[in-house]
């Protein structure tokens, strides 16, 4: 695991960059909004932890801190794109970080405790995981069907999901193994996912002057051919999370995040 500071060229990502799906391209531009915001509340929640962490951990802490920083990075940079398009990137973000970061987080953490943070975190890490093993399947459309700029950086972010995913798992399990812990955290990390998609997904559409009621529907029925699998996909490794004995190691999916990183001509895990 290392930290890579690639540099992307988003200026001429169209508006429809994903298949030239409507559906697809504004769940992902909510996406490019939920995540970065929610990766600087990964390093805060890793960050409050990391006096009760083994010093063992400390050095791969420090790398995951350092991906999920440069992760923040990249994705704000592409919402200068969003907002030459006149998408409103800036009031979502604004709604987010006013609701779920300024409200929700310090609410957790005064009423259940920092621990609960670091549990919804390591929730959150397994569906960045999850998502990028299945696109990095044979035959999975997820990235292909992205318009260049945009795929090679989500397969660079994807790649770096892999690498790290054990990280903020093995923190977690080192300061508390408590199962219910664990489980809860992804309870509300998945509640929080689903129901802040479904909003970002309706507000750019909202915002998007150029949508019409004719292209919403004729790109919902081309969506199955871009997501594929992906729902069922995501169920598996949900499922797989709530086994009591569950850890990210016990799959060896790492040739995965290694094959991306050649392709992209990227340096490989020192
Ligand atoms: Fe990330
Ligand atoms: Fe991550």
């Amino acid at each position: 695991m290392q930290v890579r500071r690639p540099d992307f060229d988003f200026s001429k990502v169209e508006r429809y960059y994903y298949g030239d799906n409507v559906w697809a391209t504004h769940i992902m531009n909510a996406l490019h909004v939920l995540v970065p915001i929610g990766e600087v509340f990964f390093i805060r929640a890793v960050r409050k932890s990391l006096d009760d962490a083994p010093a063992e951990q400390k050095v791969e802490l420090k790398k995951f801190i350092g991906q999920e920083s440069v992760h923040d990075q990249m994705h704000r940079q592409f919402w200068a794109r969003l907002r030459e398009q006149g998408l409103p990137v800036d009031s979502f973000a604004r709604f987010f970080t006013a609701t779920a970061i300024e409200t929700m987080e310090p609410l957790v953490e005064k009423l259940i405790g920092k621990k609960m943070l670091l549990s919804a975190t390591v929730g959150f890490e397994h569906y960045t995981a999850a998502l990028a093993d299945t696109a990095f399947q044979p035959g999975s459309q997820l990235l292909p069907k992205m318009q260049k700029e945009v795929a090679e950086m989500m397969g660079w972010h994807a790649a770096e999901e892999i690498e790290h995913k054990s990280v903020a798992f093995n923190m977690l399990k080192a300061i508390d193994g408590n199962y219910a812990l664990r489980a809860a955290g992804m309870v509300l990390g998945s509640t929080l996912l689903s129901v802040y998609t479904a909003i970002g997904t309706a507000w750019f559409m909202a915002g998007d002057k150029e949508l019409t009621l004719a292209r919403l529907v004729k790109d919902l029925l081309t969506l199955p051919q871009i997501s594929g699998d992906l729902l069922p996909a995501l169920v598996q490794h949900n499922l797989e999370y709530f086994t009591p004995g569950f850890d990210p190691d016990h799959k060896n999916n790492y040739h995965l995040a290694e094959s991306k990183l050649k392709e992209l001509g990227m340096a490989l895990a020192s």
